[in-house]
């Protein structure tokens, strides 16, 4: 059987990598895909209080479980299902619940880290980053964490300034030079889609 094909989607907190990968999802209708979100391998911290939870630096690679998302990354490729953890961003941990997911013949890997390491990048074979002002990302973001993260507008503002923008600075954006495609303005960017859809198919067919 073929090596599905896998793609990495990073960028910035609220830069727009959901909106890209659904439409990218929609334009390989008749394909089989699957999405694995970055954010489900958050490291579980039931073993902490809610307050040592709050002060956990949730933008910097150590927050992740990357040994179990590569892990599931090479199951998938080798056509095995695999269970994948979930998580809640309210209590800021692991929920008990874990989904099965089957392979397809394009993963999908979507989120601020997927571009970080290296062995995750080498299992890749479209690297994409969305590349989005941040005055719009902390917009949509502070619309995002207050109306479904449980989140007030102090604590969104604060973790941002404290947190968010310099992770980004120093972790995320310089991960813009391991893409093979940069996407300005995410989901609006129709034009990249259809190019970057074009490729996945030819990858496909081949
Ligand atoms: N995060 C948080 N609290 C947690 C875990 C994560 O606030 N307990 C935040 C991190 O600060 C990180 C963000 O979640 O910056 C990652 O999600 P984000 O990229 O904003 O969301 P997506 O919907 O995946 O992306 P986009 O907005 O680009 O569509």
């Amino acid at each position: 059987m073929k090596r599905p094909t896998v793609i990495g989607i990073a960028g910035g907190s609220g830069s727009g990598k959901t909106s890209v990968t659904r439409k990218i999802m929609e334009a390989l209708d008749g394909h089989s895909v699957v999405l694995i979100e970055q954010d489900y391998y958050y490291k579980d911290q039931s073993d902490k209080t809610f307050e040592e939870r709050l002060r956990t630096n949730y933008d910097h690679p150590f927050a992740f479980d990357n040994d179990l998302l590569i892990a599931h990354i090479r199951q998938l490729i080798s056509r095995q299902a695999v269970e994948i953890p979930t998580y809640n961003y309210e209590i800021h941990t692991r929920s008990e619940e874990t989904i099965e997911v089957e392979p397809k013949d394009v993963i999908i890997l979507e989120g601020i880290f997927a571009l970080e390491n290296e062995k995750l990048r080498n299992l890749m074979d479209v690297k994409l980053y969305v590349d989005t002002d941040s005055d719009i990302r902390i917009l949509r973001r502070l619309q995002r964490d207050i109306e479904k993260r449980g989140r007030t507008m102090d604590s969104v503002i604060n973790q941002y300034l404290s947190v968010v923008r310099p992770m980004h600075l120093q972790f995320i954006e310089p991960t813009k030079r391991f893409s093979d495609v940069i996407i300005p303005e995410g989901g609006e960017n129709n034009v990249a889609i259809d190019l970057i859809t074009t490729k996945i198919r030819t990858l496909l067919d081949a």
